[in-house]
């Protein structure tokens, strides 16, 4: 097993990120920042709410699937984006090992501690295989993903929601750029549904999802020395009919003023000003069927699960 570093970068992105995202108007800051090795641990305890149904859904599309994407693909090597603890990914790696194409998986995440953890277990349940593990940013480090071909990139939890459409296009090109036609792109995509499941589920009666969107405000402490007090922000998740997402916020619930001394920076929050962490777009087949061509793709498969809750399309990178 092997990791790889982006050595220095993390560091460098996340001040550029807090900077820009701060002294806009609205305030934002891009959501990778969420998964230090607590916001990692606190989404594995978010896939086990009862509210969160995309996990559980996918798998139950994974665990039908296997056999067919391992038949279809006759991938050896399994590259995973946003991989986490990758534990679904096993659904595919058990079919690629039964259909003995499986050479090579890649891990990439930018969460070191959930990226170790999940290398050090796929090499141990997977022995033949060779693991790498890539620390890295998946909208900027493809490039260095290693594999063998036929490779087979899956992009699961519906992680692609994560990111703005226009950042969609940009990375589902990328994606394309780096594979030869012929090779494969499994996404997830959770899918438009009733508001009032869409809302619960990133505002769980637990508080675990409050308790995971805050934290970036924590690793913010950490990392630049700043001094927002995290309790003095609610949790906000809301339904934007017209985007089609579920959007994030932190509500401040006083007037602030943080300092950010690694970034010489002070910023002022209003009574009840909101800062965006997260957008997670919810899709249509039809929709996510032309985005994944105008990238070079072609959607051969598009399946649910039994409640048609969320998508799972197979494409394969064409001529
Ligand atoms: N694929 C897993 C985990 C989804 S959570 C599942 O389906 O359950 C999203 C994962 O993507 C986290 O592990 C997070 O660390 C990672 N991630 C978020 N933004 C990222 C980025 N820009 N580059 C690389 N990884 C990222
Ligand atoms: C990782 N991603 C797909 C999750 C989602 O549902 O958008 C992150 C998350 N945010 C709140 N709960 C889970």
């Amino acid at each position: 097993m092997e990791v790889h570093l982006a050595e220095g970068h993390a560091a460098r992105s996340l001040a550029a990120d807090v900077r820009a995202g701060l002294t806009a108007t609205p305030k934002s800051l891009p959501p990778k920042w969420f998964y230090d090795a607590y916001g990692s641990e606190l989404f594995e305890r978010i896939t086990r709410l009862d509210e969160y149904y995309p996990t559980r859904a996918e798998r139950e599309i994974l665990a039908a699937r296997a056999p067919e994407i391992a038949r279809r693909t006759s991938a050896h090597t399994l590259v995973e984006l946003g991989s986490g603890s990758s534990e679904k990914t096993r659904l595919l790696l058990d079919a690629m090992r039964g259909n003995a194409t499986l050479r090579q998986i890649v891990a990439l995440d930018v969460s070191e501690t959930a990226l170790r953890e999940a290398s050090a277990a796929l090499h141990a349940e997977y022995p033949s295989a060779a693991v790498h593990g890539v620390v890295g940013d998946f909208t900027e480090h493809l490039g260095l993903l290693p594999g063998e071909p036929p490779r087979l990139v899956a992009f699961l939890g519906g992680t692609i929601g994560n990111l703005l459409p226009d950042e969609r296009a940009k990375f589902l090109g990328s994606v394309r750029d780096v594979l030869q036609p012929g090779e494969w792109l499994l996404l997830g995509t959770d899918v438009v549904k009733d508001r009032d499941v869409l809302v619960r589920a990133y505002d769980d009666a637990a508080g675990v999802t409050a308790e995971f969107n805050r934290n970036v405000l924590r690793v913010l402490n950490r990392e630049l020395s700043a001094d927002f007090d995290v309790d003095a922000f609610t949790h906000v998740a809301l339904w934007d009919a017209d985007n089609e997402w579920i959007e994030m916020r932190l509500r401040a619930d006083r007037a602030m003023r943080v300092h950010i001394p690694a970034l010489a920076l002070e910023v002022e929050f209003a009574e009840g000003e909101e800062l965006r962490t997260e957008i997670s777009a919810k899709f249509r087949r039809d929709a996510i069927g032309r985005e994944l061509a105008d990238a070079g793709f072609d959607m051969q498969q598009w399946w649910t699960d039994s409640e048609g809750r969320f998508g799972v399309s197979l494409s394969r990178a064409s001529d």
